[in-house]
């Protein structure tokens, strides 16, 4: 069967070129080889993170640093503050109950963003050792106001912000250090383009400072053991090497592009499908709220969505349908990683093509 090119929100597209690098052949990661290339991406990830601090590479998907940044972030007996507004802030809290966390949930309804004054709320009922927020919801296409948020959290200097930026690193502005995040984590295959299989997190001084406050931190995920043998310029446990030939070509890939020109792109991916979803259909975020990745549309014509993708399908194409509960009521298109403006054209013209 046809492979089709991918419009779904991860795994994204992988250029021919990051692919080649996987098959690279395999090198020791006791060698002095691993660390020079493990020495050259540090520069690059910080660059990409716009933070002064250290970036792990973890062998995981982003769960896995999901459940890194509740472990190292969140002493015994103190609480987490978990802002859910859809299905990845739901699974973050679990995964924090899940590691014996004592979690406090702030909500808002799926589609609609977490406002700032609602943490300011709930923080003045602290403390809290950390807030755990997903920058750009999947589930829902929805980027929630991470600045204006930040802002808030860096009146309570012990509380740490811990954000998943998933599906927004690489495809949209993140300032770590300048906005005060102390965990900022990603995974590769959405809006970086690179195959699934490895994890990034950017950690601060503070993160680290807490994780030395906490007993049980686990063992796959301490940061404290990332950051001593990130400081060899290895990790901890063997890492997929693969992935690592992919996200250095993928980093100079993504440089050459240049970060405003990566992010302008997505915006205005994002206004055309945007647009383009309003005049037919509805989209389901709430307005001034719509995700720079992502656009999850509400199924207002009541179109069958694995008909049309079905249909995309026979032209080479996939997009995805709505997550969980608002499977069929509504679908999304993504618009990130190294998708363009023709990729993109050729996709509407084919729903157009479905839907008339
Ligand atoms: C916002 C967000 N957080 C977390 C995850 C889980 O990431 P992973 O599948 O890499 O563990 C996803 C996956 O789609 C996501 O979109």
């Amino acid at each position: 069967m046809a492979v089709p090119r991918l419009f779904i929100p991860g795994p994204t597209q992988v250029h021919p070129d990051v692919l080649a690098a996987l098959s690279q052949p395999q090198i020791g990661h006791r060698t002095p080889e691993f660390a020079d290339l493990f020495a050259q991406l540090q520069p690059r990830l910080r660059r990409l993170f716009a933070t002064r601090h250290r970036v792990y590479v973890s062998t995981s998907s982003g769960t896995g640093l999901q459940e890194a940044a509740s472990r190292n972030c969140v002493r015994e007996g103190r609480r987490i503050l978990h802002a859910v507004n859809g299905a990845f802030g739901q699974r973050w809290a679990e995964v924090s109950r899940a590691n014996g966390k004592e979690v406090v949930v702030v909500e808002a309804p799926w589609g609609k963003a977490i406002r700032p004054d609602q943490i300011a709320e709930a923080l003045r009922d602290g403390p809290f050792d950390a807030v755990a927020l997903i920058h750009n919801e999947t589930s829902t296409g929805l980027l929630n106001p991470l600045p204006e948020i930040a802002q808030v959290v860096a009146d309570y200097p012990e509380t740490l912000l811990l954000v998943d930026a998933v599906s927004s690193l690489g495809g949209t502005p993140i300032e770590v250090d300048r906005w005060g995040i102390d965990v900022c984590l990603t995974s590769s295959q959405k809006a970086l383009a690179l195959p699934a299989g490895i994890a990034l997190a950017a950690v601060s001084d503070r993160a680290l400072a807490r994780a030395k406050e906490v007993a049980h931190r686990g063992y796959y995920f301490d940061f404290l053991v990332f950051e001593k043998y990130l400081a060899r310029n290895q990790t901890p446990a063997t890492p997929a090497i693969p992935h690592l030939f992919a996200l250095d070509r993928q980093l100079d890939r993504i440089l050459a592009e240049g970060l405003e020109a990566r992010f302008a792109r997505h915006a205005a991916l994002a206004r055309r499908v945007q647009e383009w979803a309003r005049q037919r259909f509805a989209l389901f975020a709430e307005a001034g709220y719509e995700s720079p990745t992502v656009t999850a549309i509400t199924n207002t014509r009541r179109i069958d969505v694995e008909a049309l993708n079905r249909f995309l399908r026979l032209h080479g194409m996939l997009i995805s349908n709505g997550y969980g509960r608002l499977k069929g009521q509504t679908f999304r298109i993504a618009h990130m990683g190294d998708v363009t403006q023709g990729e993109i054209e050729a996709l509407l013209e084919r729903i157009d093509a479905f839907i008339a």
